[in-house]
């Protein structure tokens, strides 16, 4: 074990009026998303979240796995501003489907699929799971958005246009999501929207969308639509 690691397990361990355990257990991804990550002490981790668990805490295996996700995720999965949506409070279901397609290579992203490929039905299962349950305050608050453009993108989430239903018909109220089918789009970072919609609009042109699906939203969406939804999307309250 390094010195490194064992200094902060005895500082988790030393704080008064905390379990251990479960102290270690929250601070599990954290620990491990540090710059200075060796297999040996991600080794030593394991070792240590396994035999501090709890029944009542999150499968240890999963936070392991998680701080592999967390460099581009954000320590609770905010998400980041270069493009990278936000999971935290993001529904199980779509999240665990989305890693199945990755890994399938039915959705496309030269980022996630050989990601999606190292993992287990199981670990992505646990890690829709984890980030699910994690809450974090939004990122990339798209400062330099006018406030004209935010309110056009209120409006069409709100009211729709003439070229299409209104976003929060399908996403809910406010974006916050409606089970597995329609995700929470809510707080997600601009740059990451702009990008899922033409990645939609390019599946389009590969073969005419189903009615009703995002294919075929995104497929009638402008360029000044596109921008006002991100704007909009980014300063929503998670
Ligand atoms: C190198 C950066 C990076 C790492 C590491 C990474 N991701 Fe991603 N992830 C992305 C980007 C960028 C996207 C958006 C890709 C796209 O839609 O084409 C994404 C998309 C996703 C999505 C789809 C979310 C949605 O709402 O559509 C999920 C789920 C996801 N990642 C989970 C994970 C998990 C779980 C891990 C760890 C095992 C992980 N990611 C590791 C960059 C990363
Ligand atoms: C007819 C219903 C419907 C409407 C209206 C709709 N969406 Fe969607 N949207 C969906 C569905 C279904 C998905 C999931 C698609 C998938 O994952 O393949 C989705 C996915 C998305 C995603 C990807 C989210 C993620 O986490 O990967 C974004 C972004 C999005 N919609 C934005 C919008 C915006 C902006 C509008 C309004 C301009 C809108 N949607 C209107 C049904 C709809």
């Amino acid at each position: 074990m390094s010195q490194n690691f064992k200094a902060r397990h005895s500082f988790l361990t030393s704080v008064p009026g905390t379990t251990p355990g479960k102290r270690a257990m929250r601070m599990g991804p954290l620990l491990l998303a540090g710059s200075r990550v060796t297999a040996r002490t991600v080794a030593a981790a394991i070792v240590f979240l396994a035999s501090h668990a709890t029944s009542t805490l999150a499968d240890p295996a999963a936070q392991v796995e998680a701080s592999k996700c967390t460099a581009c995720h954000g320590i609770h999965g905010e998400g980041g501003p270069g493009g990278v949506p936000r999971l935290a409070g993001q529904n199980s279901d779509y999240m665990n489907h989305a890693l199945s397609m990755f890994k399938a290579g039915t959705r496309a992203s030269a980022i996630m699929q050989p990601i999606a490929r190292t993992l287990s039905d199981t670990q992505t299962r646990q890690l829709a799971d984890y980030f699910s349950d994690q809450s974090a305050p939004r990122v990339d608050m798209a400062a330099s958005a006018s406030p004209q453009l935010v309110l056009a993108g209120k409006q069409l989430a709100e009211n729709g246009a003439a070229n299409v239903a209104p976003c929060f018909g399908c996403h809910a109220a406010q974006g916050k999501g409606n089970g597995a089918r329609f995700p929470g789009i809510a707080a997600e970072p601009a740059q990451f929207v702009i990008n899922r919609l033409h990645e939609f609009q390019a599946r389009a042109q590969g073969k005419a969308p189903e009615p009703g699906t995002m294919t075929a939203v995104a497929a009638t969406l402008d360029e000044q639509q596109i921008a006002a939804s991100a704007a909009y999307l980014s300063q929503l309250e998670p």
